[in-house]
């Protein structure tokens, strides 16, 4: 999960990286009350969207007043940056700046290892700065049991080029980056701009963090800085539940175990719609291997509670969780979203196939649930769920 600006902003100001007092405005008439709280002549109004380039796209603007602070607000808010439109600025005193430097660690996966990189030469994106000047940029694999503790930052500091005068300043700030990135679980912190300013202080004026989600049981706290406004709010709901779900544009809902099947799946419903006006697949939802009861009804009650679904295919292939143990999950699911007071009343297709196969599929026909279908094979499933969407369509 990438972070945005504020939110890095605030995770290293927690471990002791020196950053600048800053708010956050969604509107003009917030961000000249945050500005004047800020109490400093001139603030830098910022554009908080998760892309780089924000200062070049004219997203980044100086304000002597907390009345220009509003009107700058304005207009940034709502701008276009590379596909992502600005909700929220933040606003922070401008520094005066003497250098702009680069330093970040980052999950080095190619190298199975860490890395820390530096630059005296900040400012510009990273990416241009290591094709056009390589030797600028150093790279310097950082040993996981040792971590980057004063002395490992002094050298990766002389190995950027520091000058002799911010070597400190700037080592303590690798030390503190350090850990904001094992204490938080990043896979990434990058701060650039890191700053000289004119009375000496070093401060990190950008800053980039991606969280590890697979850490995320360790950091309950995180869950906080997820982007609801930018997500699917039925993605947002799925992944409350902790279920594999990706929303698509099309009318069948899909629900299959194991992330091939339900690739595949996708794959022969828009193929079989298009002999029916080109009807296509809804939704990914993979219930993986121990489909019970509650993930299935989980599972359906997403499905369901997407107004463009149509119909459902259920395509299921038995392993170690076998056909009859996902048919009680679907008649049990049915039941509980009928307790939960959730509405079904679109037809469901259903494929089991594999160990168990003829149990599950006595176990549905003696259910006789007037919504669920049986077809044998995934190709004839895939056809009737999408005949059955086009009719209701
Ligand atoms: N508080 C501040 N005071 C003065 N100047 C600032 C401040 N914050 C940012 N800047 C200036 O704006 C530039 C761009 O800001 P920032 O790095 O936060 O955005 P960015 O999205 O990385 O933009 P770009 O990729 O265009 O540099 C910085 O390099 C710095 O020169
Ligand atoms: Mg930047």
């Amino acid at each position: 999960m990438d972070l945005f600006e504020y939110q890095a902003r605030d995770l290293f100001a927690a471990h002791g990286v020196p950053v600048l007092d800053a708010r956050v405005a969604d509107t003009a008439e917030q961000a000249e009350v945050a500005a004047a709280e800020l109490g400093a002549g001139t603030v830098v109004v910022k554009a908080q969207v998760k892309t780089g380039g924000r200062g070049k796209a004219g997203g980044v603007k100086l304000a002597h007043s907390p009345a220009e602070a509003g009107a700058r607000a304005r207009e940034i808010l709502g701008m276009d940056i590379k596909g992502h439109t600005v909700h929220r600025v933040m606003l922070a005193p401008a520094a005066s700046i003497a250098e702009e430097f680069y330093v970040s660690v980052l999950l080095d996966r190619a190298n199975r290892s860490y890395l820390a990189m530096a630059s005296r030469e900040g400012g510009m994106e990273i990416e241009q700065l290591a094709v056009a000047k390589p030797e600028a940029l150093a790279r310097v694999p950082v040993d996981p049991l040792r971590g980057i503790d004063a002395a490992v930052a002094r050298d990766i500091v002389r190995a950027g080029g520091f000058a002799p005068e911010v070597t400190e300043q700037v080592a303590e700030v690798l030390v503190a980056l350090w850990e904001v990135f094992t204490a938080e679980d990043a896979t990434l912190v990058e701060v650039n701009p890191l700053v000289r300013t004119a009375d000496g202080r070093i401060i990190a004026l950008d800053g980039k963090v991606t969280l590890d989600e697979n850490a995320g049981f360790r950091h309950p706290e995180h869950a906080e800085l997820a982007d609801r406004g930018g997500t699917d709010p039925l993605e947002v709901r799925a992944r409350e539940r902790d279920l594999n779900y990706v929303k698509l544009d099309g009318e069948v809902g899909i629900i299959g175990n194991g992330a091939g099947l339900v690739m595949a799946t996708l794959d022969v419903v828009a193929y079989a719609g298009q002999d029916f006006g080109g009807v296509k697949p809804a939704n990914f939802l993979d219930i993986g291997g121990g489909a019970s009861a509650d993930v299935m009804a989980n599972g359906l009650e997403i499905i369901l509670g997407d107004p463009s679904v149509r119909s459902v295919f259920v395509n299921v292939f038995g392993g170690i969780t076998a056909c009859d143990a996902v048919a009680t999950g679907i008649v049990q699911a049915m039941e509980m979203l009928k307790e939960r007071g959730e509405r079904i009343d679109k037809p469901l297709v259903v494929r089991l196939d594999g160990n168990n196969a003829e149990k599950g599929r006595a176990i549905l026909a003696e259910a006789e649930h007037d919504l669920i279908e049986m077809v044998d094979t995934m190709d004839s499933a895939a056809r009737r769920a999408a005949e059955l969407a086009a009719a209701s369509g």
